[in-house]
């Protein structure tokens, strides 16, 4: 795919932090594109912004660990766009806290929302993604998913979780035109992480002091993943450190 343009790009997670950025980022390619949160009222700022830059859009409320609500979202979205060519599963949360503190209700749904989440949306997408034989589903997981800490049970292993149904998934689409990339977007100053801070021993717990980087650096190569697709990152775990990546997506000179 060289560019966006009325390519039909669904995003979860669009009303906050990485998720508005690479809405906004998107927007410059004039995509449809079609908003997800919880609610339909959370996304209204970046409904106005992307709007503003000059893309189609719509915004929809629903909650992506819930089946029939994710399957009730895509047969609308097929029906009357007739495919989606990009699907990036950015929605997602956090619990911080030991095992020993974390109740099983708060754990479940850590994983319901960062693995069920995704799983839910590639599966009701997926049937008219493959009739087309054309598709590109990028999920958000986490370095997180290869560095444990203390704290950090709950969301360590959803991503971890996430990443590898990313890879397996890959091997089951390789021979279609179905593309799946995981992107770990690296520690970027958000709600998410903002909530963390707001707790003294988590914050100490912390890889780093930092807040983060800004969340529209992120959405840059979500954008370039979206737009490229390139074949070598295929099923690969994508970050931008400690490789080319910030150059490939123009990220950096
Ligand atoms: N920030 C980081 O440093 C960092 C690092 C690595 C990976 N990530 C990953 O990047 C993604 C975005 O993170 P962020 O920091 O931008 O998070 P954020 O600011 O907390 O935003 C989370 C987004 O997910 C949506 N969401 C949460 N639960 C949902 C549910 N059950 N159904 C539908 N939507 C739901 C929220 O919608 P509402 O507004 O409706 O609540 C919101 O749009 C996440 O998957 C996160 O794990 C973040």
């Amino acid at each position: 795919m060289t560019n966006l343009k009325d390519k039909v790009v669904v995003l979860t997670g669009a009303s906050r932090g990485i998720g508005a950025a690479t809405a906004r980022s998107l927007a410059e390619e004039k995509p449809i594109l079609i908003l997800c949160a919880r609610t339909k009222a959370a996304n209204e700022k970046t409904l106005t912004d992307v709007k503003t830059i000059g893309a189609e859009s719509e915004s929809h409320g629903f909650d992506v660990s819930d089946p029939s609500q994710v399957n009730k979202f895509v047969e609308d979205i097929v029906q009357r766009h007739g495919r989606i060519d990009v699907l990036i599963n950015n929605a997602g949360t956090g619990k911080m806290g030991s095992v020993k503190d974390i109740t099983p209700r708060e754990f479940l749904n850590v994983q319901k929302i960062n693995v069920m989440g995704p799983y839910n949306m590639i599966y009701a997408s997926l049937p008219s993604m493959l009739t087309n034989d054309s598709g590109i589903i990028i999920n958000l997981t986490s370095a997180r998913a290869f560095i444990p800490d203390k704290f950090y049970a709950a969301y360590c292993s959803s991503k971890a979780a996430l990443l590898s149904m990313t890879q397996c998934l890959h091997f089951d689409l390789k021979k279609t035109n179905v593309k799946i990339f995981a992107f770990s977007p690296g520690f970027t100053d958000t709600d998410m992480v903002r909530e963390i801070y707001s707790n003294d021993e988590f914050r100490q717990a912390a890889l780093t002091d930092s807040n983060g980087q800004s969340p529209e650096r992120p959405a840059k190569v979500i954008s370039w993943l979206a737009r490229e697709a390139p074949e070598n990152l295929r099923g690969q775990h994508v970050q931008i450190q400690f490789n080319d990546i910030s150059l490939r997506s123009g990220l950096e000179n």
